[in-house]
């Protein structure tokens, strides 16, 4: 029997949307697919907007991520916030490692691990960003570059707990410029991601793992995206921004499921 992956559709709102902006955007959301179970979504909204953005998703299928935290439990980092904050506002999900972290503020993959397992620790699901700059690709090193930042972030992640991980491959050279890697150079590299989950953890598992597809995903690409093979959803940044774009790809994602 073939494995059932079921489809994630995750909007990152980045740096955008006020609390009450949020709230309007993730009403008209849950208006819409509210209770929608064939398809995962997922709101990532800025820390401000987490807590309001909570209550509009009480009782709806819609999860709520955020989109960074620290690796301690708590202390003397000014600016920063726990997974077990996170979690006492309902959240579920955490990205991790979004390549704008890893460029304007300096994460490395060591630090990101160390992320990794706090966020399992507290039973927060992460949200593991990788993915190749242009010169990596241009210079024939993008497989390298996914694996060295795979291995990094899973060092030290149980079998049991690689279930609540979700990879998303996002090329940094597609983030928010317009140009969505063909859907052969975005399968390529997902079917050598499972490759790597394989060797890592074994085929069962593997093969249970969500691996999304980031970088100007929108919904006029999105569905020859999310029928490959090895796509099995979007991490969304700017057409995640309004309602009307966001559920056209939660509905292009329930289309292929
Ligand atoms: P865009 O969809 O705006 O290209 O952003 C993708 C992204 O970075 C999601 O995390």
């Amino acid at each position: 029997m073939p494995i059932i992956r079921k489809k994630l559709i995750a909007g990152n709102w980045k740096m955008n949307k006020t609390a009450g902006e949020g709230v309007t955007l993730a009403k008209e959301i849950v208006d819409a697919i509210g209770r929608e179970t064939a398809v995962d979504a997922v709101l990532c909204p800025p820390f401000t907007a987490l807590e309001s953005v909570a209550h509009v998703l009480e009782g709806q299928a819609v999860k709520l991520g955020a989109q960074n935290m620290h690796p301690e439990k708590n202390g003397a980092y000014t600016g920063e916030v726990s997974a077990e904050m996170l979690r006492t506002l309902y959240v579920t999900h955490v990205i991790l490692g979004h390549s704008e972290r890893r460029t304007y503020f300096g994460e490395t993959d060591a630090f990101i691990n160390k992320k990794v397992l706090a966020a399992l620790a507290n039973e927060l699901k992460p949200i593991l960003c990788i993915g190749e700059t242009l010169a990596e690709r241009e210079g024939g090193s993008t497989l390298a570059v996914v694996q060295r930042q795979l291995e990094g972030a899973l060092a030290g992640v149980k079998p049991e707990q690689l279930t609540s991980v979700v990879i998303a491959y996002e090329p940094v050279w597609a983030i928010g410029t317009g140009k969505v890697a063909t859907t052969a150079q975005a399968q390529e590299v997902h079917a050598f991601i499972r490759e790597l989950l394989t060797k890592l953890y074994g085929a069962p598992l593997a093969q249970k793992i969500r691996i999304l597809y980031g970088g100007s995903m929108k919904p006029s690409n999105a569905p020859e995206l999310l029928a490959q093979k090895d796509i099995d959803g979007g991490l969304i940044g700017g057409a995640s921004l309004e309602a009307k774009s966001f559920v056209e790809l939660v509905k292009a994602a329930m289309a292929v499921s």
